[in-house]
């Protein structure tokens, strides 16, 4: 999982190129390197460490001069991430220079053939590999650099978004996707590669995202013909009007993108029911459901298949489905689901929810799914992603880019997508009476004021942080709607402070987790009014009784928690199944202060990429 930039056109390619990747460290920032071609040959700069290093580097020793680039920016997948390993590669000639982003399987294979052929190779990557296939099959066959493109990759075994250009062709750039995202963005006169679209936001509005085992020569002056890999079949040449702006990527005056996009949630749910939620009307209108309802109302269960914060989202959905639809659900991580050899049937329908809509066993569970003949149905933010393309049917959480490595829009965006979907189901099986539905409605329409006020918290969430930053260990409780908000709160901890933490269901510490209780041990408990409140309460008397640490979310106007816990953070009052769009935000904010009380990278935290594409 990598981000990488290509432009060729009339303007300066470097700049625009290292600003791309910028844009696409979200998706690994391991190494970085770019691939300039300055008139006469190609200049190649490349380092460990992020692209602020290489911009460094590659101004120290090379012109930056050229109108035609290659960059990417890393997560490793083969090999460490060293200045050897970091793309671009060049071919052994040194005529054809490769980005890549995803994995070639069967590498090895093909490295030891090329090496018995006199192939020599510097690093450690299966893309070095691939672009010295490209050069011998290139050689062998004497064809242009698409066709060896193409042949090549038939022989590949894996996924790959790459850019390959020829010094001796310096007016086209060769790319192809199979299994990891890449887009092409279309000016005058010039043309923009990306693994999405933000690198080329502010030049063109026009994008072109290929689909799998689809290719294309970009090539100056010419309209670009999309081709099947496999049988050189033309296929449609679609370009879309981009809607989203830069500014939706940028800062916004926030100090980082976590703190932006904890704050946009109340923009962001309220974009997510627009549209949906007519409370006037007294209904819920969402194509993706309306157009598969029998598949919905006969389904023997649903399964929901999700990775990380997503699967927490799928959590929640599991009590909301159940408890106000009445429809059986199973909640199953997509890495274990794809790989258990599960009972699928055509009468089961599958929810897959992913962020990103790139998660590579999210995709392989619906590919599952599929086969099986289940109806598969994806919640996904990014638009036209691979995941939102693969399933039959879906419904976009509207929560705008997530730029932060920490999933927090996203994760109320999908638990309002999947609320919707849960009343929606609930009226039309009549498991609901039509007043309750009605009542929901109403307060589903009043989250996004509740959580502003939930944000007005800050502060005094804030001092808390300077209270716990240095704790080894953390727990998180929560009951019902809000054990999966306890899972989700931990991980935010976890990811960008790196502090031991863990979620647990209230009732269930008194089964070990009770054991490491002391007053070392800050224990975040959610114990809002509605839900299990009385045997939460005891729960944290139990705590109190062992000296740990209590901070307790509460809802406005508490007492009995507050009497006894350490601190409290108060939330709105709302319906019981709505809670967790409101217990979430003090949890998120905890983490996001107590990262940076610590000095960590709150936005691109250590070992984590935004997307992940690899099993
Ligand atoms: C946590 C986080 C990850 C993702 C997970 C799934 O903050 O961001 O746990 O939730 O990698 O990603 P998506 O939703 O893109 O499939």
């Amino acid at each position: 999982m990598c981000g990488i930039v290509g432009y060729i056109g009339k303007r300066q390619a470097f700049p625009i190129v290292l600003e791309g990747l910028k844009r696409l460290e979200y998706r690994g920032y391991d190494s970085a390197g770019i691939a300039l071609y300055d008139g006469s040959d190609i200049l190649l700069s490349k380092t460990k460490g992020k692209v602020s290093a290489l911009e460094d580097k590659a101004n120290n020793e090379m012109s930056l001069k050229g109108n035609l680039a290659i960059g990417h920016t890393r997560w490793a997948t083969h090999g460490v991430p060293n200045d050897v390993n970091s793309h671009p590669h060049y071919s052994n000639s040194g005529d054809l220079v490769i980005i890549h982003n995803g994995i070639i399987e069967n590498y090895a294979s093909i490295k030891e053939e090329l090496i018995k052929r006199g192939y020599t190779f510097q690093s450690d990557t299966d893309t070095e590999v691939l672009i010295n296939l490209i050069e011998d099959v290139k050689k062998k066959e004497k064809v242009k650099l698409g066709k060896a493109v193409q042949i090549a990759l038939n022989q590949v075994v894996g996924a790959y978004a790459i850019a390959v250009f020829d010094k001796n062709k310096p007016n086209e750039i060769v790319v192809a996707k199979l299994g990891s995202p890449l887009a092409i963005g279309v000016g005058e006169d010039e043309f923009f590669i990306a693994s999405d679209a933000s690198p080329f936001l502010e030049y063109t509005k026009k994008a072109i995202y290929l689909e799998d085992e689809e290719m294309a020569v970009v090539r100056l002056n010419k309209k670009i013909k999309i081709r099947k890999i496999k049988n050189d079949e033309l296929a449609e040449t679609y370009i879309q009007e981009l809607k989203i702006n830069l500014e939706q990527i940028v800062k916004g005056g926030y100090d980082h993108f976590m703190l932006k996009e904890i704050y946009e949630q109340p923009t962001a749910i309220k974009d997510t029911y627009r549209g949906r939620l007519l409370v006037k009307e007294g209904i819920i209108r969402m194509a993706g459901i309306d157009d598969h309802l029998e598949k919905f109302l006969n389904a023997n269960r649903v399964i929901i298949v999700a990775c990380g914060t997503s699967w927490h989202a799928g959590l929640v959905a599991e009590y909301i489905f159940e408890n106000l639809a009445r429809i059986p659900v199973e909640v199953e991580y997509a890495s274990e689901f794809r790989y258990r050899n599960p009972v699928i049937t055509s009468k089961d329908v599958v929810i897959a929810i992913s962020q990103s809509g790139e998660t590579a066993d999210t995709l392989a569970a619906i590919k599952l799914a599929k086969q099986n003949g289940a109806f598969v149905f994806g919640v996904c933010n990014v638009v036209g992603s691979t995941i939102a393309r693969e399933t039959h049917a879906g419904a976009y959480t509207h929560a705008g880019p997530e730029i932060g490595v920490a999933s927090t829009k996203a994760f109320t965006t999908q638990i309002t997508v999947l609320t919707l979907i849960a009343l929606k189901l609930a009226k039309e099986s009549g498991a609901m009476s039509k007043s309750d539905f009605q009542y929901h409605l109403q307060e589903l329409e009043l989250i996004p004021g509740k959580v502003e006020k939930a944000l007005e918290s800050d502060k005094h969430i804030l001092e808390v942080a300077k209270k716990y930053k240095d704790s080894k260990n953390c727990l998180y409780l929560g009951r019902g709607y809000n054990f999966p908000v306890a899972l989700e709160g931990a991980l935010k901890l976890k990811e960008i402070s790196y502090i031991h933490a863990e979620g647990y269901p209230a009732a269930e510490m008194k089964h070990g987790p009770i054991a490491l209780i002391d007053e070392q041990m800050p224990v975040f408990v959610i114990a809002t009014k509605k839900g299990h409140y009385e045997k939460v309460v005891s729960n944290v008397q139990e705590i109190k009784a062992r000296s740990g640490k209590i901070i307790g979310i509460v809802t406005q106007g508490d007492k009995d928690v507050k009497a006894i816990a350490d601190h409290i953070i108060e939330v709105p009052e709302t319906l019981e199944c709505l809670t967790p769009l409101l217990t979430t935000i003090p949890l998120q904010l905890l983490s996001y202060h107590i990262a940076v009380l610590l000095n960590k990278n709150v936005d691109q935290p250590r070992n984590l990429a935004k997307s992940v594409t690899v099993e």
